[in-house]
């Protein structure tokens, strides 16, 4: 028998799909340097920057080499830089966090000291870089993290990282408590100007391989006591509603391409802006699939950011953020 042809479908979605200025036109989500952030890692008495290997491209800065750079990236338009500290010394309160001299600090000042208001200037609020044991926490008599000691110390930090210069604070640690503990620490020491943003839903990750390099981490066994299951979806809402009613004025979610369920889930509830953090391991896998001629790197790169704004991201952190917002000038 002779199959008669089909008449053609009535439903033809293809004819936005035609030209680039017809796709151009109906685009729902963009990029913008400005919705980047660009994490960065300074090391103390560094002569010279040390290359993560798990991550090329990305270094331990030296204090001038990160002035530079943060330089170039608020020069590009970037939203934001947030600074993690890798200290000469450790000890098991992780004092270097809270002493004014620490690295942290000092970059923090020196880089506010350049740039002023021109960029967000973000620290993160955690010991685990300042720790010898290279938990986000103090420990107790029994080797547990213990949440309520902790809070003391993050009050503390909150405060040398306000005095040095920060404008907002991006507290990692996971500790319940955690937001309106530092919120109050502010406030009574009459700094109401320093935003918080809460990393709200992050979980424990396989994906943070390489930032333990990145930061020379301690840590021997995980952060599972501590960070989100990464079978748990629903936890990820109460731990919103807490940091909302405990006055984050930002909220995150890390990592983000696996977890990008739990982002538009935290976008549609929150009432407060929504980031994403692209970890150290998405970033190591895009490099090394690149590295081998196995996906186009920039193209890969620019597809991932925008997952993150279509799933309700308005601001993304990225290791990629300068470069991209290098793009940005050239022409994308
Ligand atoms: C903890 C912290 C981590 C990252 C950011 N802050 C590591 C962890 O929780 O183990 C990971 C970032 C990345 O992987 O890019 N201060």
């Amino acid at each position: 028998m002779t199959l008669p042809s089909f008449p053609g479908p009535v439903d033809r979605p293809r004819r936005l799909r035609r030209s680039a200025a017809m796709r151009s036109l109906v685009r729902e989500h963009t990029l913008r340097p400005a919705d980047l952030v660009l994490p960065m890692f300074v090391r103390e008495g560094a002569r010279e920057n040390r290359p993560v290997s798990s991550m090329p491209g990305v270094e331990q800065h030296t204090m001038d080499s990160l002035v530079r750079a943060a330089t170039e990236a608020t020069e590009r338009g970037v939203g934001g830089v947030m600074l993690f500290g890798v200290p000469e010394h450790k000890d098991a309160t992780g004092s270097g966090a809270t002493d004014e001299d620490g690295i942290l600090n000092r970059a923090l000042a020196r880089l506010r000291a350049e740039l002023g208001d021109a960029t967000v200037i973000m620290a993160d609020l955690c010991l685990d870089e300042f720790t010898d044991h290279g938990h986000c926490g103090v420990l107790d008599d029994a080797g547990h993290v213990d949440n309520d000691a902790t809070l003391q110390r993050y009050r503390e930090m909150a405060l040398a990282q306000a005095e040095a210069g920060a404008h907002l604070l991006g507290p990692s640690g996971m500790m319940d408590g955690q937001i309106a503990a530092i919120r109050d620490a502010l406030d009574a020491a009459d700094r109401t100007d320093v935003a918080l943003y809460a990393y709200t839903a992050k979980y424990a990750s396989a994906f943070y391989g390489p930032f333990r390099e990145a930061v020379d981490s301690s840590l021997s066994g995980d952060r599972r006591g501590y960070q989100q299951d990464p079978a748990n979806g629903r936890e990820a809402l109460r731990e919103l509603e807490l940091d909302v009613a405990e006055g984050a004025d930002l909220v995150m979610v890390k990592p983000g391409l696996p977890y990008l369920d739990v982002l538009k889930d935290v976008a549609a509830a929150s009432p407060v802006p929504v980031g994403a953090y692209q970890v150290s391991g998405e970033y190591a896998m895009i490099e090394a699939a690149s590295a081998n001629g196995w996906v186009d790197r920039d193209r890969t790169i620019l597809e991932s950011l925008l997952a993150f704004r279509r799933a309700g991201a308005s601001t993304v952190l990225t290791y990629y953020a300068s470069e991209v917002a290098g793009w940005f000038r050239d022409g994308l």
